[in-house]
């Protein structure tokens, strides 16, 4: 028996020795060790021996029984470690690697210029409003003091809806609404679409104004020059040479056109300003008494001026675009530029 128990320990402890896999670890500790197993199946034999030597055959069997659960125990315990590792390695994260990389969207080059208009003229106080897209001919002719054949009409073709509605050629109806609206004193922008049949390299058929005006008593031309220079000298340079230059417009008397020096030759005259070293870049002009007539402001009281700008001319020539067709073309290797 004694002889028995010796070689089912040896045998054993060279099958652990040898083992390969938690399973079959498992398996192995339930051969020897299990209640079918190889060591109870020797226990039940005990009874075969005489009561003083089944103490020390009892003893022998629990030694073996210790040692090899030891020996199982410790493969197990290995075998953890191991698994333990192995997960770690794989879930390991390099922190040191680069992020992955998101691309960000920018702001379209219109919608920039469009909102640092806004913001430099809204630090000078005035509010935005705006209008309707699709218009009556009162609101964006009529009431601005362009009658029904009105030569001026024909400065901007219009796209016709009805005999009636049309697209709006200027943000200038938006000073209509808002004077209908609203009672001196008044400081307003309006920015927005407008629509013109015309389509070259300087012109789209949609393109951005701002309009702006300002009416109170005794607005004059001094306040217009003023609030004009101080928005293009923060808007370009505060060193940028600027010029008024006598124009005209129905809806405004006098009337201006303002002039920047040439952004692409500093004045000294190229292909952009066409040699002259200047460069127009809004138009405006003290609101026509009709103007104040049609929305029935008393013109012996009130004065007022009104401008308005091309945000697309003003992107071009801020960032050095020769095609104005290339905004709504909408490539993104050119709008990723900006
Ligand atoms: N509405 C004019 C245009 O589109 C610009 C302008 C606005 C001129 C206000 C004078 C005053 O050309």
């Amino acid at each position: 028996m004694r002889d028995k128990l010796l070689q089912l320990e040896k045998a054993a402890f060279e099958e652990v020795a040898s083992v390969k896999g938690k399973e079959a670890v498992l398996e192995l500790k339930n051969k020897y060790l299990g209640r079918k197993g190889e060591l109870a199946a020797l226990t039940k034999e005990l009874g075969k021996f005489p009561p003083e030597e089944r103490p020390i055959i009892g003893e022998l069997i629990n030694r073996i029984r210790g040692s090899i659960e030891e020996r199982i125990q410790s493969l197990l315990t290995a075998l953890l470690q191991n698994e333990r590792e192995e997960k770690l390695k794989a879930e390991k994260i390099d922190v040191t690697l680069p992020g992955r990389y998101i691309p960000l969207g920018k702001r379209h080059p219109v919608t920039q210029v469009m909102d640092e208009v806004i913001r430099i003229f809204s630090g000078m106080g005035f509010e935005i409003a705006e209008g309707p897209e699709v218009e009556t001919d009162y609101y964006n002719f009529e009431a601005l003091n362009m009658p029904k054949d009105h030569p001026a009409r024909d400065m901007q073709d219009t796209f016709y809806i009805s005999a009636d509605a049309l697209l709006r050629t200027h943000t200038s109806p938006v000073q209509i609404r808002v004077m209908k609206e609203q009672k001196p004193p008044l400081r307003v922008i309006a920015p927005g679409k407008v629509y013109r049949r015309d389509s070259d390299v300087t012109h789209t058929p949609m393109f951005h104004q701002v309009e702006g005006f300002m009416v109170d008593e005794a607005i004059t031309f001094g306040d217009l020059k003023g609030v004009l220079s101080a928005f293009l000298h923060s808007l370009f340079r505060e060193d940028m040479a600027i010029r008024f230059r006598p124009s005209f417009f129905p809806f405004t008397e006098p009337s201006a056109e303002v002039d920047i020096q040439c952004v692409m030759c500093s004045g000294k005259g190229c292909r952009v300003c066409k040699g002259s070293g200047w460069l127009e870049i809004l138009g405006a002009g003290m609101i026509h008494p009709m103007v104040f007539k049609a929305v029935e402001y008393d013109a012996e009281k009130f004065t007022g001026f009104a401008f308005g700008l091309g945000i697309e001319r003003i992107a071009m020539l801020k960032f050095g675009i020769d095609d104005i067709r290339l905004f709504f073309e909408n490539d993104v290797r050119f709008l990723k530029q900006f």
